[in-house]
Parts: C-alpha cells; structure tokens; sequence
C-alpha cells in the first residue's frame, strides 16, 4: 500500500470511503449539500443492523463505499476502527481499487493510528511455503488530513515501525519447526541486532548454559538434536528520563512434542507456534529500539525443542534450577516454566526493575479464556494496570487472574523443593510456579497466551496462523513507562 497525507483533497482522488456508525457518517466528509442528503437517505434505508458495507455508490458524482465501523460484537471503538479499516482495505485490494480516499480532518490520533494498523493488517499474508506467490494489489490511499497532516504523518512512520516488528513475530511464529529450531532462531537475533541501532546481543549455547547453572534449559533441551540457546538483547538509548529497566522474557519452544509425556497428535502441529513469547519479545524490542523510546529494555528468549530423544529427561528426574531451588519433571509437557526459570533468574542478573514474561504455556487458559482474552497474574497492582490500560491502547484484551497462595502447596515435592505440575487450576499452578523463580523486590507480570498467540479458525484480522498479540502492547507499555 501506499499512503498519501495531504492537508486537502486533490483533483484526481479516485474511490472515497466513508465510515459509519449506527446511521451516521463517522468523520465529517467534505460533501455538497445533495451529496449529504444522498449518504443520509442511504444511512436511512439500510435496516437496522447488522449492517453490511456497501460498495459503490455514486455520491457527488464519485464512487464512494460505505464501510460500518460498528460491525462486529464485543470490540472497542478504537478496534471497530482497525476492524473497518481492515475489511475497506481487503475489499480494496480483492477489487483493485487502485486510490481511495479517506477523508479524517477531524478524526483524533489515536483514531488514525488505528486505521492504519487496520490497513496494514490487511497486508499480511504467509506464502512463503506455497510454489507460487501473488503480489498483493497495490492500493494508494490519500489521507486528507486538514491540520492534523504533520502529526498524522509522524503517526504514519511510528505504525509502519510497529507494524514491521508485528510482521516480524508473525513470520516467526508461521515458520514450521525444521525451519525454524532454536539456532536458526538465533540467527535471527543476531542479524536483527546487527541492523537495528543501539541493540546488542548475548548468545548462550548449551555448554555455557549448563556451565552458569541455567538447567532448566538443558533439562527440556537435552533430548532434542537441536541444542537450545538463552539470547539476551539489550537497548540502552544514551538518553532516558525513567529508572526503570523493564525486561520481557519470553518463551522459545520452536517446538514442543510434549516430550516423553508425548501429546495427541489432534494439535500437535498447532506447537509450531510455542515459541511466541520468544518472537513476541524479539519483536517488540526491535520496535523499541528503532522508535528510539527514552527507557532501558532488555529482552531474554528461552529457547529449546521438547523432542523425544534418547537423552530427553525422564517423568520423575530432578534438576537444580539457576536460583538453587530443586524441581522435579512431573510431567515432560509443562516444559514452558522450566526454560521460563531461566529467563526470570537472568533477569534478575541484569537488575531488572520491571518484568513482563510471555509464553503460550497452558491449555487450562485457552478453557479458562478462549482465543480472544490474554488471561495475565501480576505481583504488583501498578504494573498490573498498566498492562490492561496499555492492552486498551493496542486492541488487545487483558484479564487480570490471581495468584492463589491456596494452591501453592500442590507444587511441593516429595524430594525437590518443586514439582512443575500442581493443582487443577492449571494457568495458576504455572503462574505460582513462576513466582518462585522472580527475583526478589521486582514488579513482574506473567501473560499466559496460549489461546491468543495462534488461531486456528479466522479472528478479527487473521484467517489463521499467528495473530501477533502482544507486540503492540509491549511497546506500548515501553512508551508508557518512559513517560515516568
Ligand atoms: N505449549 C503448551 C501449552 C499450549 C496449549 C499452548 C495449547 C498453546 C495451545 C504447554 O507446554 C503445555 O503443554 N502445557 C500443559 C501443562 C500440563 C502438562 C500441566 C497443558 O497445558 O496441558
Ligand atoms: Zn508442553
Ligand atoms: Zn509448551
């Protein structure tokens, strides 16, 4: 796509577009008075809702599409916006339609920025597997801003950033397990961090993991042919205001069997995208670091395959985790934890101030939540808003769970300190597992995103594949927390 903001209207604008709410046209468009009563008696005659969008009708003597921006149930205004703008821009390439005007003098930034999100969302596909690739229909949309054209401009260059590391995450995630094993995902790290100002990288194999006592990498990575890593990337920028160092850790299984605890083969090939707290993170720190936020960030990927091999670890083995605390393998299948003790012990060891970790890590929170609601603990009531105020912000749904001290004891073990299974509540058993591994005196969040990181059937702007939730939010919080 292509985007043209200009203040006014040019001569040669082709298709305009027009969004509605209820009956009435959203943004103000610069129509003639016969023009009006033409939109007004279109808006009128359409039955009550559900609306569905019209395409071509002549307005001023210009073909002009009505696209309802109160279509679906259950979003915010902001995510009817991006879901308006999504089906304008699908609906445009699918036509080829090659210009469209949006007229937006009098539409609030945050309102465009979720427009455009809504545009480029429409943008994504994932043929890199299939023979042949189509381009995608070149669309230019001439934004006519009035007085907003320099600060919509600005917001223009900002999603355009958000949108690539979004790609990004998505891309990662899509990308089967023989093409994307824990090296290869290094790999990546490492050319993201060469081309992307101020980021440095720290690369951990398997001999220097074990060597600083990071077992729970080697415990869940040891029975796969493909050995696992710990990446640490870092931005520093020479200038911020907050004291913060907010860290994201995220959670790498580029695949995940379930090990020797082995899982039904019905979504098994679903576990290609386990490891979407690690690209999440990756992505949204390469966003960080080129929108140049005033705010130390760090992010640290855990990743591993939870293959069947004949050095995986056995149901019953005990390890000693990088705090010092024992576990015992209950069950081979909840592997996420086990890499994720790491992340949070490295995290600590770089000062962490605040940590958000992010992980597809269990099947109880997509029953408890579904695909649509990213179901997150918090140690601290502060941080905790801020996910949910930061999650508005981006369209992304957060539900706040607790961290139920009452079922804390179903983690002792017989002979460890911890076993990594606990009670029925399986995504707060995970949680109250990970508190044990959270440096002291340190704000922490835990997102559980098994239900929305993937879909399997289409949701909002995706068809089916990675959904990219959690990019925008981390980097929201990132702009949040630099304003301290
Ligand atoms: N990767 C899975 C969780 C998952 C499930 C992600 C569905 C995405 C969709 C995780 O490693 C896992 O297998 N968890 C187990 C834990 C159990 C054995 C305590 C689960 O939730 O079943
Ligand atoms: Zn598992
Ligand atoms: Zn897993």
């Amino acid at each position: 796509m292509k985007l043209n903001i200009i203040a006014n209207e040019s001569e040669k604008a082709g298709t305009t577009a027009l969004f509605f709410v209820k009956k009435s046209v959203q943004f103000s468009a610069v129509l003639s008075e016969a023009g009006e009563k033409q939109v007004e008696s279109v808006l009128e005659s359409m039955n009550d809702g559900p609306f569905e969008d019209l395409e071509y009708l002549e307005i001023d003597g210009r073909p002009t599409l009505f696209v309802d921006a109160a279509k679906e149930r259950g979003l915010s205004n902001l995510d009817h916006l991006r879901m308006a703008a999504y089906r304008l821009a699908c609906r445009s390439m699918k036509k080829q339609i090659s210009s469209v005007s949006l007229m937006l003098a009098d539409c609030a930034d945050e309102q465009f920025k979720a427009i455009l999100h809504g545009l480029h969302y429409a943008e994504y596909k994932f043929d890199a597997y299939k023979s042949k690739q189509k381009p995608n229909f070149q669309v230019t949309y001439e934004i006519v801003a009035g007085e907003h054209t320099a600060a919509f401009k600005k917001i223009a260059e900002e999603v355009a950033i958000e949108n690539k590391a979004v790609v990004l995450a998505k891309n990662l995630i899509n990308t089967c397990a023989a093409d994307l094993y824990p090296a290869e995902f290094v790999q990546n790290a490492k050319t993201i961090a060469k081309y992307t100002p101020g980021l440095s990288i720290k690369v951990r194999d398997m001999k220097q993991l074990e060597k600083e006592g990071f077992m729970g990498h080697v415990t869940v990575g040891k029975g796969s042919s493909h050995e696992p890593y710990m990446v640490t990337l870092d931005y520093k920028p020479a200038k911020f205001n907050s004291k913060d160092h907010l860290v994201f850790v995220g959670k790498g299984l580029t695949f995940d069997t379930g090990g020797l605890c082995l899982k039904p083969p019905k979504s098994m090939p679903e576990m290609i995208s386990d490891m979407s707290g690690a690209a999440t993170v990756l992505a949204a720190i390469q966003a960080i670091a080129t929108l140049k936020l005033p705010i130390h960030v760090s992010a640290v990927c855990c990743l591993a395959e939870n293959a069947i091999g004949n050095k995986s670890v056995l149901p019953g083995d005990i390890f000693k985790a990088k705090n010092g605390k024992t576990v015992m393998v209950d069950n081979t299948d909840a592997e996420g934890r086990l890499v994720l003790s790491d992340g949070l012990a490295e995290a600590g060891e770089i000062g962490a101030t605040h940590i958000i970790d992010i992980a597809t890590l269990t099947g109880a929170m997509v029953r408890a939540l579904g695909y649509a609601i990213t179901g997150f603990f918090s140690n601290d009531d502060d941080l905790a808003l801020k996910v949910i105020n930061c999650g508005e912000a981006c369209c992304e749904k957060f539900w706040s769970m607790p961290l139920e001290e009452e079922y804390a004891d179903a983690l002792k073990d017989k002979f460890a300190d911890l076993k990594n299974t606990g009670s029925d509540a399986g995504a707060i058993a995970a949680a109250l597992f990970l508190q044990e591994f959270v440096p002291e005196n340190t704000a922490w969040a835990h997102w559980d995103i098994a239900g929305t990181a993937f879909t399997t059937k289409k949701w909002k702007y995706t068809e089916y594949g990675a959904t990219g939730f959690g990019v925008q939010t981390l980097i929201e919080l990132a702009r949040e927390m630099s304003l301290n």
